[in-house]
């Protein structure tokens, strides 16, 4: 049976670049955004090209050097915001349009002061409107994930009538529980007329930390494309992070379902968003983070060792890490110690092993990790070094 596609849709450089800090200069922008095309990410979302001459810009000229994705311009449901997007999507080979309104109660109410049956009307007039200048255009339900969802499923009807090709269900933010966002989804596949012409996208916000589970739970339940960052950077505590959506549809074949990334550019290109926006992820960070592979207990080294499998679901090769690193702390066992003298040029023999491992144990009650320069230290401290020369 052939995997059902994943569309992967990267707004590092729109709902990232948001970021406070994480200002990046076009020349930046550019350098990021040719990575995404290699990454094979399907669409890239450039920017708000309304809200400043520099954003403007930088969608104009990413439209220029992308070469196979589509790119995307945000817009709000409004005459000028859509005409300065298309006018900066010109040169793009494959231009998007990302219009849209908010849905939800409070911003019917207090953001827009207007009322459920207004805001169908903005909707399908904005996508109306950017369907004059491009054949792609996709709408945005913001808050999404707290609007009702009979309602939702209005709204989205009109987009589809107006022309939309794909409707973006963000939980803009971060609120819900995977089950209810699959099931809104369902939902929507289910009551709303034309759904099947149409892609669903999942644009989750991680303010509970769910926005990965949640952004799965929308393609376990029909949805075909995934809004996500690199990094999982984005608003507040974040978007859903490509890394992670990309690499639970690789090592989860039963899910049947694939993308058109190449996972072994992943860690490069997290350096990369990392270094220009000056913001590291914490070292625990899943896939991507310093400890993603490094493995630090005596029981888990051990058993690494034998076979990387034992605590290992990913081959950090995959991902573009080179190896499994095995840190030496004062948890790690004999074997440990073992493997990383040998990687530095000494091969124990098991009585020199059982000599030396009080020893290191010892050292590594002073330091929080023992490195290489520490284990040829070691080795001369305890004249071992004789043995080997
Ligand atoms: O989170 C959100 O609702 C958004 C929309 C503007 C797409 O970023
Ligand atoms: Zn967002």
């Amino acid at each position: 049976m052939s995997k059902n596609q994943v569309q992967i849709f990267d707004t590092t450089l729109r709902d990232g670049e948001q970021v406070p800090g994480c200002k990046l200069n076009t020349e930046q922008k550019l350098v990021i955004a040719k990575q995404l095309d290699f990454l094979g990410v399907d669409v890239i979302e450039a920017g708000f090209p309304v809200s400043s001459p520099g954003d403007f810009k930088s969608v104009q000229e990413i439209s220029k050097i992308v070469k196979n994705a589509t790119v995307c311009g945000l817009t709000r449901a409004n005459e000028n915001d859509i005409k300065v997007a298309a006018d900066s999507l010109k040169y793009a080979k494959r231009p998007r349009i990302h219009t849209g309104i908010g849905t939800s109660d409070s911003h019917i109410k207090f953001k827009f002061n207007s009322t459920p049956k207004k805001i169908i009307e903005r909707a399908y007039e904005a996508v109306s409107y950017a369907k004059s200048f491009v054949e792609d255009v996709e709408f945005y339900a913001e808050d999404a994930g707290r609007t009702d969802n009979e309602y939702l499923a209005r709204v989205c009807e009109a987009a589809i009538k107006a022309g939309a090709t794909v409707l973006n269900i963000p939980d803009t933010t971060g609120y819900c529980l995977p089950d209810e966002y699959g099931t809104k989804i369902k939902y929507l596949r289910d009551n709303v007329k034309g759904i099947e012409n149409v892609i669903l996208s999942c644009h989750c916000h991680n303010d509970l930390g769910l926005a990965t589970a949640n952004a799965i739970a929308g393609i376990q339940n029909g949805a075909r494309q995934i809004e996500c960052t690199i990094n999982g950077i984005g608003e507040r505590a974040g978007n859903t992070a490509l890394e992670e959506v990309v690499m639970i549809m690789k090592q989860h074949p039963n899910l049947n379902l694939d993308t058109n990334i190449n996972t072994q550019m992943l860690f490069g290109i997290s350096k990369l968003v990392q270094d220009s926006m000056g913001m590291n992820v914490q070292a625990n960070k899943a896939v991507v983070g310093d400890n993603a592979f490094a493995h630090s207990s005596g029981i888990h080294q051990d058993g690494v060792i034998k076979n990387r499998e034992t605590y290992e679901i990913m081959d950090p090769a995959d991902v573009g890490v080179t190896e499994s690193s095995i840190i030496l702390t004062a948890r790690s066992g004999r074997a440990a110690l073992a493997y990383r003298a040998k990687d530095v040029g000494y091969e124990l023999t098991k009585m020199q092993l059982d000599a030396l491992y009080p020893e290191f144990l010892k050292y590594a009650d002073m330091k929080k990790e023992v490195k290489n320069e520490d284990i040829h230290q070691l080795m001369e401290i305890n004249n071992t070094l004789l043995y080997f020369s």
